[in-house]
């Protein structure tokens, strides 16, 4: 992590406090309307929310690859509320992760990764896969588009209601140009939306959750500069149909 620069999840309240970010969950978003969003899942480590993600195969959720860290991996399907009270019964065991395999860092790209749960979830009507672009999709700038996740707070940090806002998809010139002014080169296959020209955008917490553009997951979250006082630079999404063959794969593989 540099000061210009921070992952939007792998940070603890003191990261918060290092970084200056602020308010922790979705930026000026509401509370996701019941019956929607039925793919998000809460990414755990040790039973407590980690990260967003989302269900694209019965067995299998998407999130950002610098979700991983050290502790028991678990996610929560199927609920809205994550209070702990309610959300265990709803837990699957995280079998197996694939990173994509050159992924380091948000920074330098690849900021993905499949987790493959230990049992297959039950689409119900609780639980429903979200649909993912089967070729390379480019994004039309000014695309209206949601983000939705369950971040920490500094005031409250048990967020447990899902919260989702409206952001607009961003010109890749533009979103270079905008970072270029603190010295980020952007890695490729990334799409910006959010953050940038509005208030709204994902913040710390929200990491690995998805990007849905007319009903379709297209990005990931993978990084902010670092605060959440929007606007100021846009926000960062891994690109996914840049990488649907991998994804392939790694489904069909059953690895
Ligand atoms: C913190 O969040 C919980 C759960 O959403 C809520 O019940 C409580 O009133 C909040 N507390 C404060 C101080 O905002
Ligand atoms: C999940 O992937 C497997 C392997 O490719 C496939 O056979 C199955 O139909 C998929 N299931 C769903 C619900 O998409």
């Amino acid at each position: 992590m540099t000061k210009a620069f921070s992952l939007l999840l792998s940070v603890t309240l003191t990261s918060l406090a290092l970084t200056g970010a602020f308010g922790a969950d979705i930026i000026n978003g509401k509370k996701a309307k019941k019956g929607s969003l039925l793919y998000m899942a809460s990414v755990q480590i040790n039973e407590k929310h980690n990260c967003g993600g989302f269900l694209i195969n019965s067995s299998y959720v998407l999130t950002a690859a610098h979700c991983d860290k050290q502790g028991d991996m678990s996610v929560i399907l199927g609920t809205h509320n994550i209070n702990p009270k309610g959300a265990n019964e709803k837990r699957y065991r995280v079998q197996n992760k694939h990173k994509h395999p050159p992924y380091k860092s948000p920074r330098t790209g690849n900021d993905i990764m499949l987790l493959k749960l230990s049992e297959k979830v039950k689409i119900s009507k609780d639980v429903k896969l979200v649909t993912i672009p089967s070729k390379d999709r480019p994004m039309k700038p000014k695309s209206k588009c949601l983000v939705a996740g369950w971040g920490e707070t500094e005031k409250n940090n048990t967020v447990n209601d899902l919260l989702v806002t409206d952001v607009l998809i961003i010109d890749k010139t533009v979103c270079q140009s905008e970072w270029k002014k603190i010295d980020v080169k952007l890695p490729d296959n990334i799409l910006c939306a959010g953050g940038y020209e509005t208030k709204s955008g994902a913040c710390q917490g929200d990491s690995g959750g998805p990007l849905v553009c007319s009903g379709q997951a297209v990005g990931i979250v993978s990084f902010n500069m670092g605060r959440c006082d929007y606007p100021n630079a846009p926000n960062i999404y891994t690109q996914i149909s840049k990488y649907t063959q991998w994804i392939k794969k790694v489904i069909s593989g059953g690895a």
